[in-house]
């Protein structure tokens, strides 16, 4: 596999979730049991990628920093950018270019939450030869930059969100770029809301031809918790399938145990340090059932 670096971008403004984003920042909320933040990174882990920069606010970096610390618990490296205003998701290949090195980078939205087999974002990171997106149906394009297609699947445009959208494909917060992808961010100028938007960095690719959309297939649920009602069906999403399966999503312990970052000791040690919680009742099954298999 082509060595992949990936950045979670969690930053913003969180303007849609006042009063809750007026003190801790949106992907820190609460998505049923655990803050939002372990989701997209989990998602992350699970593609097999290792090492992260996490870009924030300067007002929220410290408490991001208290939470996942440098990652090395979980057997990963988690490093820190700040934003120092939301003037775009592009910009994060800005802040992120010493990071990214002469790396493909995947970057996903701390605020975008995937759930079901991550085959598809195993196969982009290895098969991506410019830049790779996804295309997820939904009722409400217009809220997303769109993906418009031709019947034989060509990608024929691309827009940030259109008032007429071309077609339900909405481009999940989940993106796969080559190295390009630094220059073409540098380059890029600042759209009519002030912003570098990722939409053209797409539409740079296009051009190129060097752009490929997957449609995500249904198996996959993709939610965004950007306002209070989808923040509480994601919650509401994540309670459901835990209770009824009794195991947990995005368990970090978990997913790191299971992906062979840690191993059974190192986990061990950290179990030891956890609160008592039905988090650390979990993660003590988890143990078991592993030293047992
Ligand atoms: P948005 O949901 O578009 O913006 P927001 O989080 O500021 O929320 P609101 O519209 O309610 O004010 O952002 C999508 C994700 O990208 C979210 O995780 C925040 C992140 N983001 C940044 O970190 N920096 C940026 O410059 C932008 C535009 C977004």
């Amino acid at each position: 596999m082509q060595r992949t670096k990936a950045i979670i971008l969690a930053g913003g403004n969180g303007s849609r979730l006042y009063p809750l984003t007026s003190i801790i920042s949106k992907q820190l909320q609460p998505v049923y049991d655990k803050p939002m933040i372990y989701y997209p990174l989990a998602t992350l882990m699970l593609s097999g990628i290792q090492d992260v920069l996490l870009i924030t606010t300067p007002h929220d970096a410290p408490h991001f920093n208290s939470l996942l610390g440098n990652g090395s618990q979980w057997g990963i490296s988690i490093s820190y950018a700040e934003q120092s205003a939301p003037k775009g998701i592009a910009e994060a290949f800005i802040y992120g270019k010493e990071f990214i090195g002469s790396d493909q980078v995947c970057l996903i939205l701390g605020d975008n939450l995937f759930y079901g087999k991550l085959d598809f974002l195993r196969n982009a990171l290895q098969s991506n030869k410019g830049a790779t997106i996804f295309g997820y149906p939904v009722q409400d394009p217009e809220r997303y930059g769109v993906v418009e297609f031709s019947p034989d699947g060509t990608v024929l445009s691309i827009e940030e969100k259109p008032l007429q959208p071309k077609s339900q494909y909405a481009i999940p917060g989940l993106y796969v770029f080559d190295n390009r992808v630094i220059s073409i961010a540098e380059h890029l100028k600042p759209s009519e809301r002030g912003e570098l938007e990722i939409t053209d960095v797409q539409k740079e690719y296009l051009n190129l031809h060097a752009l490929r959309v997957e449609k995500m297939g249904r198996g996959i649920a993709w939610l965004d918790t950007g306002t209070p009602e989808s923040l509480l069906e994601a919650g509401e999403f994540i309670h459901a399938i835990e209770k009824r399966q009794n195991l947990k999503i995005a368990c970090l312990e978990e997913i790191a145990l299971r992906m062979n970052y840690i191993n059974a000791e190192m986990f061990e040690i950290m179990l030891n340090h956890l609160p008592n919680s039905s988090y650390r009742e979990y993660c003590k099954r988890v143990l078991n059932e592993f030293q047992s298999e």
